[in-house]
């Protein structure tokens, strides 16, 4: 029996992203972890495997309350939905009043808006908390994105900073607002990685049909990228895969890894809220589909004889169009960021969350898979203007844009000329088009709505709403006076 009330934190759940959690938690001065899973061996596994932890093993969850410390604090880290469920049903049986039960799951957060909710009524504070950086970053520093009250922050935010990463000496944790809050911003996350790394697998590409270098030449291109400004942790493991050659058949690996993307489902959840919110994250967009399309045996084979261009391609200045191609990913990568910040805004107006923009970039520098060297220059333009409508007219990125846009078209159009696929490059592009735009089509779009809907519409030239009498003799009627 683990001696009683000891534990300043509990892990419930220990799969890999749990046990590496504990692990992290039992290294740093000042934490004694208890541990409990549902089932009871993967518990003994991870005590016997590490005795230097000190983990104080729990084998129900009368047992695992009784030896933590009031405040009671548990971190879960299961299998997010049921699982996350069925474990907060048996927390708050056994926690009181004032105690702490932390999600840490992938969980979407409508459903821990609900259950932060439901658990307040027991007096219990409910944390959702974002936890990017998979199993190493669980193990050696993650970025975390923690929602919940103020209260329960008081507590937490001392545990959660002791087991962060640390980027540039800040630990890459804030509190980012109430209830579900967190696992807003840590889906927007992963929205963005999903962009990110659509567009170098696009570069990858590019190079590769283009200039007929080989994946180990692409690698160096990508650690050398990797020195500049697009330093980041996706370049350079990028740089690794394209250099991996597979033991079994001496070939590249990448050659052999089947092209079919897998995805888990927080892509679509940022798209999804995106279409909610009414908010353009067409460069995350566009990476969620084209994984769903390139998991499409059936309609791609039915496809691949489809007329394409007739001339085969290569580019006739290979070092110039790599330089092109790495523009053209900076460019796009400014615009993925820029539409997530874009979604976090309207997401924490919906919802009412208080959210520092130049801090949820301050927390992505170091433990999760975005991170980057640019994330910097975000945390200060928002620090120079907080209220910036679109992070891509900030003057840092507005220089960048001015001195790469004209390589990014030259990208996307020899793209096209080549039929190569570069949805990500291409519509980031498109997006950036559409905002800088003096005029947009939108307006034919609202005479077409006014022609078969009586939609209506507004005037440049004068307040109030108008209609035209399509069927009638295409006169002009006013259906709402102005307000003046
Ligand atoms: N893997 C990653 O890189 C990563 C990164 C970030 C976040 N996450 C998130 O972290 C969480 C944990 O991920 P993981 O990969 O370590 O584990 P997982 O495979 O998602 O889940 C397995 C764990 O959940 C437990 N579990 C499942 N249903 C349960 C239930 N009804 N009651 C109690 N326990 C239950 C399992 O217990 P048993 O041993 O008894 O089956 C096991 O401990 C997930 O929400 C995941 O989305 C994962």
């Amino acid at each position: 029996m683990p001696e009683k009330s000891v534990a300043n934190i509990g892990v419930v759940g220990l799969a890999v992203m749990g046990s590496n959690l504990a692990r992290n938690l039992a290294s740093r001065e000042g934490n004694t972890v208890a541990v409990f899973n549902r089932s009871r061996s993967r518990t003994d596994e991870l005590v016997a495997e590490h005795p230097e932890a000190g983990f104080l093993p729990a084998y129900d969850y009368e047992e695992f309350a009784a030896t933590l410390s009031k405040p009671r604090t548990a971190i879960i880290m299961v299998q997010a939905g049921k699982g996350t469920d069925a474990v907060i049903d048996e927390l708050v049986q056994v926690f009181e009043p004032g105690d702490i039960i932390v999600d840490g799951g992938n969980a979407l957060f409508t459903d821990t808006i609900r259950r932060e909710k439901a658990v307040r009524e027991t007096g219990i504070n409910f944390v959702g908390a974002g936890i990017s950086g998979g199993e190493e970053g669980a193990l050696n520093g993650p970025s975390i994105m923690p929602g919940g009250s103020d209260e329960s922050w008081v507590t937490l935010g001392p545990i959660l900073r002791s087991i962060a990463a640390v980027a540039e000496g800040e630990p890459c944790v804030t509190h980012v607002g109430h209830d579900g809050a967190g696992h807003f911003v840590k889906m927007v996350h992963n929205g963005i990685e999903y962009a990110d790394m659509q567009l170098i697998a696009e570069a990858y590409d590019l190079i590769r049909r283009g200039t007929g270098k080989s994946p180990a030449e692409i690698a160096d291109i990508f650690a050398q990228w990797n020195k500049g400004e697009l330093e980041s942790y996706l370049i350079e493991i990028t740089a690794e895969v394209l250099r991996q050659v597979d033991a079994e058949t001496g070939t590249p690996l990448v050659d052999v890894i089947l092209d079919q993307a897998g995805a888990k489902g927080t892509g679509a959840w940022t798209v999804q809220t995106a279409l909610d919110l009414g908010i353009p994250v067409s460069g995350i967009a566009e990476a969620v589909f084209a994984r769903s399309l390139s998991s499409k045996p059936a309609q791609r084979a039915a496809a691949s004889d489809l007329p394409g261009p007739s001339e085969s391609w290569k580019v006739s200045d290979p070092d110039a169009f790599v330089e092109d191609v790495r523009k053209a990913l900076y460019a796009s990568k400014i615009v993925a960021y820029s539409q997530g910040f874009d979604e976090i805004v309207a997401g924490a107006q919906q919802y009412g969350w208080d959210i520092k923009k130049g801090d949820i970039a301050a927390i992505w520098r170091g433990g999760c898979i975005i991170r980057a060297q640019f994330l910097n220059r975000i945390t200060e333009a928002y620090a120079e203007d907080a209220g910036l409508v679109a992070l891509l007219t900030a003057p840092y990125f507005r220089e960048a844009l001015g001195r790469t846009q004209e390589a990014w078209r030259r990208v996307v159009v020899t793209a096209a000329q080549a039929g190569i696929p570069s949805p990500a490059f291409s519509s980031s592009l498109a997006y950036y088009d559409g905002l800088r735009a003096d005029r947009l089509p939108a307006a034919l779009v609202q005479g077409q709505r006014d022609f078969f809907g009586a939609h209506t519409y507004k005037r440049v030239d004068k307040d109030g709403v108008f209609h035209t009498l399509w069927s009638g003799d295409r006169s002009e009627i006013e259906t709402e006076p102005s307000t003046h």
